[in-house]
């Protein structure tokens, strides 16, 4: 059997450099591996999904013109980074219901005390003091819902999504004992070197799109005057050499973007900067950067709405059918007429 793929994005915020290494880049890697020769459990490739998470996005407050607007730059996005409708499922989480349906049964056998535990929660709720709303609380419910309404064997994420995944995993688990086998019980999948991209302006943070300072990710529409900017003004540690080790975070994280985006190992990058300053790495760096960039934004900036719009709209007919049959097994399974 191919394995199912799932993952997904939030419509929120801009797009960064962090979530294609993270999670982005290896969707593209994984939908690559034809989903045939099943004849062992690695050898059956991959079937993947990927979807906009736009019901996640909404436990921040969004206005919806952007809402709507976002939507469609994140399956743009998707689309411009390789992800290939032909063999990869598309689609917006809210054009099928059966996920909320499916999160309002499994908050049902979820624990308050499970979820106050979740560290993008107690993150999330603390710094919007305001709005620490239900939906918010039980976030890492709804994801489960995403995952399991698939029979998701792998979910391609970066290492602050592990949590999330890991509670996946034991609502399926405790959902099959109560109910009989219904779920998949799923495993993360992470890339080591892209698993954690850090800010550029802190190495000890995570790149991420509500940081306050626009000199801690790159995002993936930024100008390439941008991009050398904002390498050039990036942090480092003492010293001068490129070494690739923990007690040197700035300069092992701007390694691991070079690699991953030159398909390389950090030792090879590594090696072939011996002898060579931070000024000269940095420069090579952010045109590798520009290198990556220039033609995805040149794809992005050709895809059409109507075009989005059309493969989301047959996103939705598979996804939906996929979703209704799993929803009418669950629904027999907890006795609702
Ligand atoms: P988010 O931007 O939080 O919606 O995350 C979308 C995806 O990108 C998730 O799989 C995250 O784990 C991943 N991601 C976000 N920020 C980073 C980062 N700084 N490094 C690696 N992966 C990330
Ligand atoms: N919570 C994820 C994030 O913030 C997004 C997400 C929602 C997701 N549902 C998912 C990721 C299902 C993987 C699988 O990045």
């Amino acid at each position: 059997m191919p394995k199912r793929i799932f993952s997904g994005i939030q419509p929120s915020g801009v797009l960064h450099l962090g979530n294609y290494l993270g999670a982005i880049k290896s969707w593209v890697a994984l939908q690559e591996k034809p989903a045939r020769n099943a004849s062992h459990s690695d050898a059956g490739g991959y079937d993947p999904i990927f979807c906009v998470v736009d019901l996640h996005a909404i436990t921040v407050h969004q206005k919806p013109d952007e809402l709507r607007q976002k939507t469609l730059e994140v399956a743009k996005t998707y689309l411009a980074a390789g992800i290939d409708p032909e063999k990869s499922l598309i689609f917006v989480q809210s054009h099928v219901p059966e996920h909320a349906e499916l999160a309002w049964i499994l908050n049902t056998i979820t624990k308050i005390p499970e979820l106050e535990r979740m560290i993008q929660f107690k993150d999330k709720s603390s710094k919007n003091r305001q709005n620490i709303n239900a939906g918010l609380f039980s976030y890492p419910v709804l994801m489960a819902a995403d995952i399991l309404l698939y029979d998701t064997n792998l979910v391609p994420v970066g290492e602050d999504q592990l949590q999330h995944v890991e509670m996946a995993r034991t609502l399926a688990r405790r959902f099959n004992s109560l109910f009989r086998e219904t779920f998949v019980v799923p495993e993360p999948f992470i890339v080591k070197e892209g698993m954690r991209i850090m800010g550029l302006d802190d190495p000890k943070k995570k790149m991420s799109k509500s940081a306050l300072s626009e000199y801690n990710y790159i995002s993936l529409t930024d100008t390439p005057e941008k991009i050398r900017e904002k390498i050039k003004k990036s942090v480092t540690d003492s010293g001068k050499e490129i070494k690739y080790s923990a007690d040197k975070p700035a300069i092992k994280n701007l390694i691991n973007i070079y690699a991953l985006l030159d398909n390389a190992k950090p030792k090879e990058i590594v090696e072939s900067y011996q002898g060579k300053g931070y000024a000269e790495f940095k420069k090579d760096l952010a045109e590798v950067v520009v290198g990556f960039l220039e033609p995805f934004q040149e794809k992005y900036n050709n895809i059409e709405d109507r075009e989005v719009l059309r493969i989301l709209e047959e996103g939705r007919e598979k996804a939906k059918k996929m979703a209704e049959e799993k929803m009418e097994k669950i629904r027999e399974k907890i006795g609702l007429l």
